[in-house]
């Protein structure tokens, strides 16, 4: 089986109705993405980052998969299938699919601030005053910007292994996560499918001009 490599970003949920980050000139659902995605914005402002996360966490209960997602899903009856996805939205999973890693961590865990692997499944609510048992605040499990991507080595590995790698709904502003394209093996062909790409078709890149879903249908066409 070939395995194909797929690389997601705010683009792939866009359609499900969770806003992406740079649509909208810099805000991240009205806030400054410095005030609620670095570890600077929570110690000033602990409870509005908390709060911030819980909103996000409580949309993933009104929010589907959209047919991006489902066909993703559904390319595992034909091909070795790994998703690496710089959201942290848990879309991919509800529709199936079975190999997929959050580089910007998950809104449904959370962690201790004292201890990094104490990482719990939540689907509620973080109050400030929650804590650990050892008595540190519990926090999002969210990769903020400054913080080190553990699951980076990992991806970089998946690449490596790529037969056909394609890049969904990203800007390729973020590294390490743009960077990992340049991992695939030198004949990997890769698609890149984003209604504004920030590259162009050249030798083995091909771009879809399109949104997630439509771009899908003309992938599944051309494989
Ligand atoms: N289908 C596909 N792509 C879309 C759609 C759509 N319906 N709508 C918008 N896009 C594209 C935009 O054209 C843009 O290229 O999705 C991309 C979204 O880019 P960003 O908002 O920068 O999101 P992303 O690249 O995932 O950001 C990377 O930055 O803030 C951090 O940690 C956060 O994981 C995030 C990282």
């Amino acid at each position: 089986m070939k395995h194909i490599v797929v690389l997601t970003g705010a683009g792939m949920s866009a359609e499900s109705g969770i806003k992406t980050f740079r649509d909208a000139d810099g805000l991240w659902e009205g806030h400054d993405v410095m005030e609620v995605a670095t570890p600077e914005g929570f110690k000033r402002n602990p409870e509005l980052v908390l709060n911030f996360y819980n909103e996000r966490r409580k949309q993933l209960k009104e929010v589907e998969p959209n047919q991006a997602h489902k066909d993703l899903a559904a390319l595992e009856n034909n091909y070795k299938v790994s998703i690496i996805t710089q959201n942290v939205d848990d879309l991919h999973e509800r529709t199936g699919s079975s190999n997929v890693i959050h580089l910007h961590g998950e809104l449904r865990k959370i962690r201790s601030s004292g201890y990094e692997n104490d990482i719990r499944t939540w689907s509620e609510d973080i109050h400030l005053g929650d804590t650990c048992e050892k008595g540190h605040q519990l926090r999002p499990h969210i990769v903020w910007f400054g913080e080190a991507v553990p699951m980076i080595d990992t991806a970089v590995e998946i690449c490596q292994q790529a037969d056909i790698l394609v890049i969904i709904g990203t800007s390729m502003q973020v590294y390490p996560a743009a960077g990992l394209l340049d991992f695939a093996p030198t004949q990997t062909p890769i698609y890149y499918i984003d209604p504004k790409p920030a590259i162009g078709s050249s030798g083995k890149v091909t771009v879809i001009v399109k949104s997630a879903t439509e771009g899908m249908k003309e992938l599944l066409a051309l494989l």
